[in-house]
């Protein structure tokens, strides 16, 4: 089932990635992250039946998120824009999309983490409502050797699909 999604611009699409969209996934994840997802860990995403979403402009793949759920905890993985096309609102949809559907999956509570560095990432988050729970001590790699992560969470309220 694909959604159209509204951003004032008609041809903008979500629908459920496929291991065909597996390219353009990689290529926009290798230009957006300095430490990108490998092919090999959205096929095991795909193969587990996490949720994992491409957003198409035109039929292109622009963006893609990521989504787990078990047992009323969703966990955001990944949600990436290509680079060119940031900050135009695809990233705000996606999310908002990615929360949407952990909605309809009944979770619960929404985590994620985030490098505090991310500044564009923070910001989105904060404004759809995250708060920070915690910190992962040296949870990413960086140039400089680790990263730590912030935690964030968001409470779903069920009654408010
Ligand atoms: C983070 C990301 C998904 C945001 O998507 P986007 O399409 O660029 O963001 P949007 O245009 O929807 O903006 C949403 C909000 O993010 C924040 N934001 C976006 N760009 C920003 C920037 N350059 N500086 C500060 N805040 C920024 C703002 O709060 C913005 O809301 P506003 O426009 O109402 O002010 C995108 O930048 C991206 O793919 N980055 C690389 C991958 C990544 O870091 N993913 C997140 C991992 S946790």
């Amino acid at each position: 089932m694909a959604v159209h999604f509204d951003n004032s611009r008609a041809q903008l699409t979500l629908r459920r990635m496929e291991s065909a969209d597996f390219d353009a996934v990689i290529e926009n994840e290798t230009r957006s992250y300095q430490f990108p997802w490998t092919r090999g860990i959205f096929a095991d995403c795909l193969r587990t039946g996490h949720e994992c979403w491409v957003l198409e402009d035109s039929g292109e793949v622009i963006g893609h998120g990521v989504l787990s759920l078990v047992a009323g905890e969703a966990h955001l993985l990944n949600v990436c824009i290509r680079r060119d096309l940031q900050g135009n609102g695809h990233g705000r949809g996606l999310v908002r999309h990615m929360l949407d559907t952990a909605r309809l999956r009944e979770a619960e509570v929404v985590f994620l983490e985030v490098r505090p560095s991310n500044r564009a990432a923070c910001q989105l988050y904060e404004s759809l409502g995250f708060n920070e729970i915690g910190r992962r001590k040296d949870y990413y790699p960086s140039v400089n050797g680790h990263e730590d992560a912030k935690v964030l969470a968001l409470q779903l309220r069920l009654d408010a699909q």
